[in-house]
């Protein structure tokens, strides 16, 4: 899968997929991600990319044509499945969202900043917009980083058995188990004793009610 990511920020995402498992999906060469700064594709004076908005109101706009110049390009070079737009307005990101999109081709990304990007762009080119919750983040960048990470492990061949996302919470609506690891015992806090029983088909038994209680006690909306 190739990701493209359009930011005024490209310097908040450069560390996100340089380690752990986004860097062993590039280095597999499952994953390819590119970040490119949308001024480079303004032809106004100073780099501008945004403006005020019409109507009157504070804040400014992120202007039409820098953004479509940058689409249109990517787009001459790459076939996009969804062009998304990372937006506090979009459907609210989850496991299901990620699933789906792990399995595309690539995928374009585009941050917003200011007030908000011209409507035009979201009417013509954009395909899916996406919200990872409900606040406001200063851009859409942090927000690009935790969607291109939650779809990035789930991409065929990324995660090992070790990693794999098969017990990960939400990925069949409920919350991952309590896990444990050595000591066995610390200031007499004890692993529970199933754990240690050597019963596998015991132990899958107890981290799945674990798993149904959790989800009962914390998120009962998910049941
Ligand atoms: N940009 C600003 N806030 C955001 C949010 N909650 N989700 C996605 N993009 C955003």
């Amino acid at each position: 899968m190739r990701i493209d990511i359009i930011s005024v920020l490209p310097e908040l995402l450069e560390s996100p997929f340089a380690h752990s498992i986004m860097k062993r999906a590039q280095d597999k060469g499952l994953l390819e991600v590119h970040v490119h700064q949308l001024r480079e594709y303004t032809t106004y004076k100073h780099n501008q990319v945004d403006d005020y908005q019409f109507g009157g109101g504070a804040g400014m706009v992120m202007m039409i044509e820098p953004v479509v110049n940058a689409i249109e390009a990517l787009q001459a070079k790459v076939q996009y499945d969804e062009v998304i737009f990372l937006t506090p307005d979009g459907e609210t990101f989850n496991q299901k969202i990620a699933n789906q999109l792990s399995l595309k081709g690539n995928l374009l990304f585009l941050c917003g900043h200011y007030k908000g990007i011209d409507q035009r762009i979201r009417d013509h080119f954009i395909t899916r917009e996406i919200s990872i919750g409900d606040f406001v983040l200063s851009g859409g960048e942090l927000a690009a980083a935790v969607v291109v990470d939650a779809i990035g492990r789930l991409i065929p061949g990324v995660l090992n058995d070790e990693t794999s996302a098969l017990l990960d919470s939400f990925q069949d609506n409920l919350l991952a188990p309590p896990v444990y690891t050595r000591p066995v015992e610390y200031r007499g806090w004890k692993v529970p004793d199933i754990l240690l029983s050597g019963d596998h088909k015991k132990i899958d038994e107890w981290r799945h009610n674990q798993s149904v209680d959790r989800t009962r006690e914390r998120r009962p909306d998910l049941l």
